[in-house]
């Protein structure tokens, strides 16, 4: 596909530009008195409910905003995706995150090489593995059963299989399997993070888990030897090869760090950091702890929305919908932010997911092309689970700084409480305000009806309520494995959607390296002035002034 400059120059995107005025005149109060438009917004797939009746739009913008996906050439971009083409050209990878969850006996090809057999062959050892650990076919160096897995690893190789484990605990199906067993997670290098996942934990009956995909990340490699540590200190050396698994693309730096490799999961480049849950990045972790069988329908929910993504017409496709929402609230009404907000306590690490998935995906400044953007791309991420968040920030979204909510709620409950002389149940209650919240911003309240109400009139500015405020709301059948996999594609592909209309490169990630270099100037300084007393150089004031106070 040849090179279409920038999408801002494109006529649909001024067309946009111009319609946002039109917009603005039109409060969410009539939108929403409108039931045909709300009916056009409303959107279902596979027992997924998707209304956008309440975002600042109307029909016409949809058609308009169709017409930028044409400018932008979305459709044959999300098709290069599905054919495995380079589309991370300055990384010069293809994006196949489906095809980790692609149904055996599917055909991917990447350099025209079908990888799915890999995929499976992949799975089918980690299925093999996971079962003898459960079972105690394989057990640790004093013959007991290893009952803990503490995951070691950050970023993309740590926060997915954080969510998912999160969301799994409680899931009636999957959590009676996890019984007798603790998944622990250890991402940061603060050694705080060390000592809260081993305390308490006996080396004799854990596993650990080195989850990297360069196998180079300074923080991972860092705790990866700090436990090994841990081990052969109160196991002997020999401990490590039965208590030690890695997952990595890169085989030799594992063998190298010392795991032997028929105790190693593959991946592959084509896999992005951050896309990498569906992989033994998350399938191992999560098959230790729960058995093989529901991270498979995990997979089958995430993959269900794949081929809905690929082959859906653009006015009932889930990921396209939303990533065409986003691009219109953040590059034509300027909302920068987006909320997350998940009425379930077991979505509560959706949003530090996503913030990366999205964040570090989009944060971009200059096109794929190489081009600076002369406008914002990219979303700012937060959230929390309802109702905490009500009483922590919506104070700010309901009459402060407008900020487009996604809010995402579940018809039945993993964990129902009913109690008796309650009118509703634990669950109803919860559930009332996400049904709730999102008419209280789309309509706000206005000083007439404080008025009404008798309201002193000193109080009605501050009671006001503007309105107009953006949001959607998906609504989840129950949350089960699957369910947690439709979820992760969508979020997964409509970043993929914003950065494809966008013209930026979502599959790179540039802007985490500058730091990371700064930081090993930083360490060698530090070494040289611990061990040798070497003076601080090479630092501006700022810097060796704070170093100089660290040192003493
Ligand atoms: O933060 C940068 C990053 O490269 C992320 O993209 C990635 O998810 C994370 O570091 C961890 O990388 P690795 O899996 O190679 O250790």
């Amino acid at each position: 596909m040849a090179s279409s400059g920038l999408v801002c120059e494109t006529d649909a995107w001024k067309d946009l530009k111009a319609h946002v005025e039109d917009i603005k005149k039109t409060h969410l109060r009539e939108l929403m008195s409108d039931a045909k438009r709300c009916q056009s917004m409303m959107v279902e797939f596979d027992g997924l409910l998707l209304d956008y009746s309440r975002q600042c739009a109307t029909v016409d913008t949809f058609n308009k905003l169709n017409k930028l996906a044409e400018a932008a050439h979305l459709k044959e971009k999300i098709n290069l995706m599905f054919n495995g083409e380079r589309i991370n050209s300055t990384e010069s990878r293809s994006v196949l995150h489906v095809a980790l969850r692609a149904p055996r006996g599917s055909v991917i090809n990447s350099d025209g090489k079908n990888v799915v057999p890999d995929v499976w062959q992949v799975l089918d050892k980690i299925k093999d593995f996971s079962d003898r650990v459960r079972s105690g076919a394989w057990v640790g160096a004093t013959g007991k059963a290893l009952t803990n897995v503490i995951a070691i690893g950050i970023g993309g190789s740590f926060l997915g299989p954080l969510f998912v484990h999160t969301a799994l605990q409680t899931d009636p199906e999957a959590a009676p399997l996890a019984s007798g067993r603790k998944l622990h997670f250890l991402a940061n290098v603060d050694p705080i993070d060390v000592a809260r996942n081993i305390t308490g934990l006996d080396p004799e009956t854990t596993l650990v888990v080195v989850v990297s995909k360069t196998f180079t990340t300074a923080e991972t490699m860092l705790n990866a030897r700090t436990i090994r540590e841990w081990i052969s200190t109160a196991l002997g050396p020999e401990a490590v090869a039965k208590h030690m698994v890695a997952v990595s693309t890169n085989l030799t730096l594992v063998e190298k760090f010392g795991i032997d490799p028929n105790n190693a999961f593959a991946f592959w480049d084509w896999v992005g950091g951050r896309y990498s849950v569906c992989s033994a990045v998350g399938v191992l972790p999560l098959s230790l702890q729960y058995g093989f069988a529901v991270v498979e329908k995990f997979l089958q929910g995430a993959s269900s929305i794949d081929q809905h993504f690929h082959s859906a017409p653009f006015e009932k496709n889930l990921p396209v919908l939303l990533g065409l929402l986003s691009v219109w609230n953040v590059s034509f009404l300027g909302y920068p932010a987006r909320a997350i907000l998940p009425y379930s306590q077991a979505l509560e690490k959706l949003a530090p997911h996503i913030q990366q998935v999205s964040m570090e995906s989009n944060g971009k400044g200059v096109s794929i092309d190489g081009v600076p953007l002369p406008y914002e791309a990219g979303e700012i991420d937060f959230g929390e689970p309802g109702t905490n968040g009500q009483h922590s920030f919506y104070q700010l979204i309901h009459q402060g700084r407008v900020i487009p909510c996604d809010f995402i709620g579940v018809v039945k409950s993993q964990q129902p409480v009913y109690l008796k002389g309650e009118l509703v149940s634990n669950h109803d209650e919860l559930m009332s305000n996400f049904f709730a919240q999102p008419d209280a911003l789309a309509y706000g309240k206005t000083p007439e009806q404080l008025l009404k109400e008798n309201v002193p009139s000193n109080l009605i500015t501050h009671k006001t309520f503007s309105g107009n405020r953006p949001s959607l709301s998906l609504l989840l059948p129950s949350l089960n494995a699957y369910n947690i996999g439709q979820l992760l594609a969508i979020y997964e592909h409509r970043v993929a959607v914003e950065g494809f209309v966008w013209g930026i490169n979502s599959f790179d990630q540039w802007g985490v390296e500058l730091g990371k270099s700064l930081a090993t100037q930083v360490r060698k300084q530090l070494h040289a002035s611990r061990k040798n007393a070497e003076p601080i150089e090479g630092f501006n004031f700022s810097t060796a002034t704070l170093l100089t106070r660290y040192l003493e």
